[in-house]
């Protein structure tokens, strides 16, 4: 089902959207050490709100694709003590830190994050009831967003939620200031895409549940609630 989704709004992938991910991950691997600062300044209260309207219960099987340095990952950890908490991050080094915090806080905790592209989840289909994803599609060349939709889908169970947070579009100055940023370090930044979402997810097999505004500090994130339908 994923495979024919994907094929309807996908093209094949290129050599330039490899050579993309693979800038990405260089980039994210070596400012993992100074990652938190931005997540907290620019994500805090998304992240805080996309857990609250998630409605995820203890005892759950959660992902959280793109982790970054954990800060997320830590909260969805910390929230389910009697489930199954899962992450994975492109750049190993991400990866390991978020692996290495949430040993520091919460040692006996099944909670385990890898390295892994979000194009080809280590994880059997319908496995997950929330997924979440927070500042990772801007990341994503063209074509890679419906693979990872698709592959998000794939990975939910029926009647799962993704649980997305994306940089809005609804200010038309950020926009402009954020296209001069992202002209000028592509692989940190990426592109906004909040507007390509809505078009893309119920063609992809998502319907959407909430939707609400948020912003920290000028920056303006919009958190999604979708369906796998
Ligand atoms: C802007 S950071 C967001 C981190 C975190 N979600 C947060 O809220 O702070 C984007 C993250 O996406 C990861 N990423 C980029 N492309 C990815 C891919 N194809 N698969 C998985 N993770 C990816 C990067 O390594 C980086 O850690």
């Amino acid at each position: 089902m994923e495979r024919l989704l994907k094929s309807l709004v996908s093209p094949v992938a290129d050599a330039a959207a490899e050579t993309r991910i693979r800038a990405i991950r260089g980039v994210y691997d070596i400012i993992s050490d100074v990652y938190p600062i931005s997540s907290r300044l620019f994500h805090r209260l998304a992240h805080a709100t996309a857990i609250e309207m998630s409605k995820m219960e203890d005892g759950m099987r959660i992902l959280e694709v793109a982790t970054g340095s954990g800060e997320l990952y830590r909260q969805l950890t910390l929230n389910n003590p009697q489930g199954l908490t899962f992450g994975v991050d492109l750049s190993p080094r991400m990866a390991q830190k978020t692996q290495k915090g949430i040993r520091s806080i919460a040692k006996q905790a099944r909670s385990y994050c890898h390295a892994a592209d979000v194009r080809n989840l280590p994880f059997r289909s319908s496995s997950f009831d929330r997924v979440f994803l927070c500042a990772l599609l801007e990341l994503l060349p063209d074509g890679a967003m419906a693979d990872a939709l698709c592959e998000v889908r794939r990975v939910l169970k029926p009647d799962g939620r993704m649980v997305l947070v994306c940089i809005s579009q609804r200010d038309p100055r950020f926009n402009t200031l954020y296209a001069a940023g992202a002209a000028l370090v592509p692989s940190f930044l990426g592109r906004l895409v909040e507007r390509s979402v809505y078009e893309l997810v119920p063609k992809l097999g998502f319907e959407i549940l909430a939707q609400r505004n948020v912003r920290q500090l000028w920056y303006p994130s919009t958190v999604i609630v979708l369906r796998k339908v």
